[in-house]
């Protein structure tokens, strides 16, 4: 008898024994796993998770941005956290996040698409898709884009065109208080839906104004509390009114966009690009006479690439714009020192992207409002692609990454009052507008905002165009020291609900 023979036999010469062994293998397997990850592959530190809940109990749900800030300080600038049972690395301050999302952009570069994500995209478009579909379509969108002139004059015009409507319709208001709201999400929808559909909408069109208002809602509620236990436990907490709401927004969203491609494709001439979808429409037809194989130029590619836009181009850019005008109101010296600017530099004529270099002071302003204001605090989940090892760190492919945007924007070894809203964070010694390298709203890499071009034109043009126009202040019985700073509860952080005067200028 051989001696693997003779072991076998022993091993089953009694239950005892047999059971014993299995018991001493089973030790030695998980001793050996457990070693293997924590010694050979440490994984990032984090708090200890409890079983199923993870770190939940630990998470302010409805500004989880601030509980991770707050844990970056205990377990350093790559740490891990369980939302529930789904592992979460989180990257705090700005050379982990630019090491991350620039040095090792292929690593770092997908998207983590969380159940409520998947149930609005099901994979299709550009924000929360990956692999060969998000990367044609992406092109595609950046080169559509720039064709109708994002960041050039062509945008220009549009941006130019659309602050005139808006200053009619803030004008109606005649210095009285006002929900700035409305009508900055109407006016910077409408840039995104002339690139896109081709056309403008008029402020008053119904179908305009719903699929703003539903854009609006659902991107506040997707980051509420319950929709935040929704992509932990999805199969449990499904039915909650929250998710039921956004698919209901959803579903009427959709029904519209469908009823607006209709309309193009009847008067599609296909040697002309009126917008986006047209030049879609027109690629779709060509892949589909030549028989490409696999094309990603389908109808619900379309329709979402679509609302991706729509949505992240409105929600954005207008956010942003309520918050420089609420800063404005907040802080009158400084709204005083940008209309000197502006009055001295460019005077009553409409202000052009071209003027941007002579307006140092006002370019400052922008940015810094985009510091404070912090819109997207944990960029969109990004997920790794393959197994990667980062400083010293080991982290597994399909990991959920959260880039913590907040932790760049007021990284305390970057800026130099990073709480306070501070126009000189963007001025040198001789009053030049500078660049900072931790000046990170676009996120990097990538998944960076394809929008950032577009974005900045609009800020400017917008911002400069109101303050020539209107003095903004707070409504009549309230101080400036009243007007409340603190971020809705929201997927992007707006302003608090509040009310502005804008008093003619003119
Ligand atoms: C102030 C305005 C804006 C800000 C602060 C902003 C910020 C961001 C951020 C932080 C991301 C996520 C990046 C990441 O995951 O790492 C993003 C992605 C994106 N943004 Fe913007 N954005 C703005 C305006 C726009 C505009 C005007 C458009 C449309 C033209 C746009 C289209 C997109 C798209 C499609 C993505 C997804 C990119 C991808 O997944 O590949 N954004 N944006």
């Amino acid at each position: 008898m051989s001696l693997l023979e003779d072991f076998v036999a022993y091993l089953f010469s009694s239950p005892t024994t047999l059971l014993g062994v299995v018991a001493l293998l089973l030790t030695l397997f998980l001793v050996s796993k457990s070693f293997t990850s924590q010694e050979f592959r440490r994984e990032p530190p984090g708090p200890r998770p409890l079983p199923l809940l993870g770190n939940l109990l630990q998470l302010d749900l409805k500004r989880p941005y601030k509980t991770l800030c707050e844990l970056s300080k205990k377990h350093g600038s790559v740490f891990t956290v369980y939302f529930g049972t789904n592992k979460v690395v989180v990257l705090a301050g700005y050379k982990a996040v630019k090491e991350a999302l620039v040095s090792n952009a292929e690593e770092f570069g997908d998207r983590d698409i969380a159940p409520i994500f998947y149930d609005l995209n099901e994979g299709h478009g550009i924000l929360f898709a990956n692999g060969e579909s998000w990367k044609e379509l992406r092109r595609f969108a950046i080169t559509t884009l720039k064709d109708f002139g994002m960041g050039k004059r062509l945008s220009e015009e549009k941006v130019l065109e659309e602050c005139h409507h808006l200053i009619q319709v803030i004008e109606k208001h005649e210095g009285k208080p006002f929900d700035t709201t409305r009508p900055l999400n109407h006016a910077t929808s409408n840039i995104i839906s002339a690139i896109v559909y081709g056309s403008r909408f008029e402020y008053n069109d119904p179908r305009f104004k719903n699929m703003v208002r539903r854009a609006n809602e659902s991107i506040r509620i997707v980051g509420s509390a319950p929709i935040q236990l929704y992509n932990m436990f999805p199969r449990m907490v499904g039915w909650i009114k929250d998710r039921q709401l956004i698919l209901k927004n959803l579903a009427m969203t959709v029904r519209d966009v469908k009823e607006l491609i209709i309309h193009l494709k009847e008067t599609l001439d296909p040697h002309i690009c009126r917008g986006l979808v047209d030049c879609f429409l027109i690629r779709k037809q060509k892949e589909e006479d030549s028989c490409v194989m696999d094309t990603h130029y389908n109808e619900n590619n379309l329709i979402f690439t679509v609302t991706n836009l729509f949505s992240a181009g409105t929600d954005t850019t207008a956010t942003t714009l309520r918050w420089g005008l609420l800063l404005m109101a907040k802080y009158p010296h400084i709204q005083d020192q940008v209309q000197e600017e502006l009055s001295r530099v460019i005077g009553s004529r409409q202000v052009q992207v071209d003027d941007r270099k002579n307006l140092p002071y006002t370019d400052a302003v922008i940015h810094e409002t985009q510091r404070l204001a912090n819109i997207v605090p944990m960029a969109i989940p990004h997920k790794t692609s393959q197994d990667v090892t980062f400083q010293g760190f080991f982290i597994k492919k399909g990991t959920t990454v959260l880039p913590l945007l907040t932790s760049v924007l007021a990284d305390e070894s970057e800026w130099e009052s990073p709480n306070s809203f501070n126009p000189s964070h963007f001025l040198d010694k001789e009053g030049k507008c500078i660049r900072r390298d931790a000046f990170m709203p676009f996120s990097a890499g990538r998944r960076a905002c394809l929008g950032e071009s577009l974005a900045r034109m609009e800020l400017f043009l917008f911002f400069t165009s109101l303050l020539q126009h209107f003095r903004f202040t707070p409504p009549p019985g309230v101080t400036e020291d009243e007007l409340d700073l603190t971020p809705a509860v929201g997927f992007t952080l707006n302003p608090s609900p509040h009310e502005l005067c804008a008093v003619s200028r003119q």
